[in-house]
């Protein structure tokens, strides 16, 4: 079976993360290919079939290495959990746009090398598939990053919370390229935008009324920095409607990112809130705190994408591919509930199998 190429857009801590986990679950231990993984088989593919062909960046400390040294240049700071040996894939220099805003300014190092030619790059590599991995604040890079995967005939996936397989432009113009395009805005294996709504789901299938709930996460990622700085509000957005869409009725929800904490490195700590009533208006609070490494929190997650993704290019499918784009992002173009989201992508998988 022929390998599923893959491109990286953004060496950072995800890219990190994904490599890793490559590494990691491409040894054939039964006991860790067991452990971890929401599924190890997908449609008859392994992590293992999974490869990374091409990647970019435009931080000197990764443009021109191999992405096994890449991968673990600051100001990347996911855990190291596998020795990686040289991969042959050396990061090029992407163009810069709007990748580095005026916080992450302080942690990058611009590289100084001449922009590579992306979709020729793509081309030249054989990907298949183009993972958006930039900055959330990456609005017209991610935009520039998509047109290049549609110049190179790669499908996209768009992990960040820029509005792209959820702008039914975008979703046209991979239709008619006769493209797979998934996002926006990925889910974690673990994520607290899942607790959450898991939580609410049970308690107001139970009968409760919840009068109020937030839940606020702080990191120490690079990731954490450019959202205070540039998405903070259209990450709350997001994660609010997700979160509002699990209940029936109309009430008082906040969910977003609060703060950036430097000495938390990759980890994130999310912090819940519920308050609500039962029955004959006895009160009722959960007060939690659910803390999480980032990075590794999206390779699971990631894999499924990939290999789904792959299942949809070889059944010819385009456009927005709405089965994972419900499973695997928090913004699809179509919310549906956890378990429907869930039953909607086993389907899929089944039936491109
Ligand atoms: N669990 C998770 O980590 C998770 C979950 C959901 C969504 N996401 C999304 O994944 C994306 C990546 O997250 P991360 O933690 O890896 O971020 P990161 O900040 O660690 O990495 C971003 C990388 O992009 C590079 N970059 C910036 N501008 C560029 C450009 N113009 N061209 C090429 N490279 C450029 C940076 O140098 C950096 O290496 C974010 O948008 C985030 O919202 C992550």
């Amino acid at each position: 079976m022929p390998k599923t190429k893959v491109a990286l857009i953004g060496v950072g801590n995800c890219a990190c993360a994904l490599i890793q986990g490559l590494q990691y679950y491409g040894k054939t231990d039964k006991k860790q290919v067991l452990t971890g993984l929401r599924n190890h088989s997908l449609g008859g593919l392994t992590p293992s079939d999974i490869q990374v062909v091409a990647a970019f960046d435009i931080d000197e400390r990764k443009v021109g290495k191999d992405l096994a040294e890449a991968i673990f240049a600051k100001p990347n700071n996911a855990p190291k959990v596998a020795n990686i040996a040289k991969t042959g894939v050396k990061v090029h220099k992407g163009p810069l746009l709007d990748g580095v805003g005026d916080q992450t300014k302080t942690v990058v190092q611009f590289s100084k090398a001449s922009d590579a030619d992306v979709a020729q790059e793509l081309k030249k590599a054989g990907a298949e598939i183009v993972i958006n991995l930039l900055p959330s604040g990456a609005t017209k890079a991610s935009a520039f990053y998509a047109e290049q995967a549609l110049a190179a005939k790669c499908a996209f996936v768009n992990t960040t919370p820029n509005f792209i397989a959820s702008n039914p432009d975008w979703a046209k113009r991979f239709a008619d390229a006769g493209l797979p395009l998934v996002g926006d805005d990925l889910v974690d294996q673990v994520g607290s935008t899942a607790l959450h709504r898991t939580l609410l789901q049970l308690l107001a299938g139970n009968g409760v009324k919840i009068t109020e709930t937030y839940q606020l996460d702080v990191g120490g990622g690079t990731e954490s920095m450019d959202t205070m700085d540039r998405t903070r509000d259209a990450k709350r957005a997001i994660k609010t409607e997700s979160v509002a869409s699990t209940l029936p009725y109309k009430t008082e929800v906040v969910a977003g990112s609060t703060d950036y904490v430097d000495f938390l490195q990759n980890k994130r700590d999310s912090y819940f809130w519920i308050s609500g009533t039962y029955f004959c208006n006895a009160p009722m609070q959960i007060d939690l705190k659910f803390s999480t490494v980032d990075a590794p929190n999206a390779g699971s997650v990631l894999f499924d994408i990939v290999r789904a993704v792959k299942l949809a290019q070889s059944k010819k499918l385009k456009g927005s591919i709405e089965a994972i784009c419900a499973y695997g992002f928090k913004h699809p173009p179509q919310m549906l509930t956890l378990e429907a989201a869930e039953e909607a992508f086993k389907k899929f998988v089944a039936e491109n199998s």
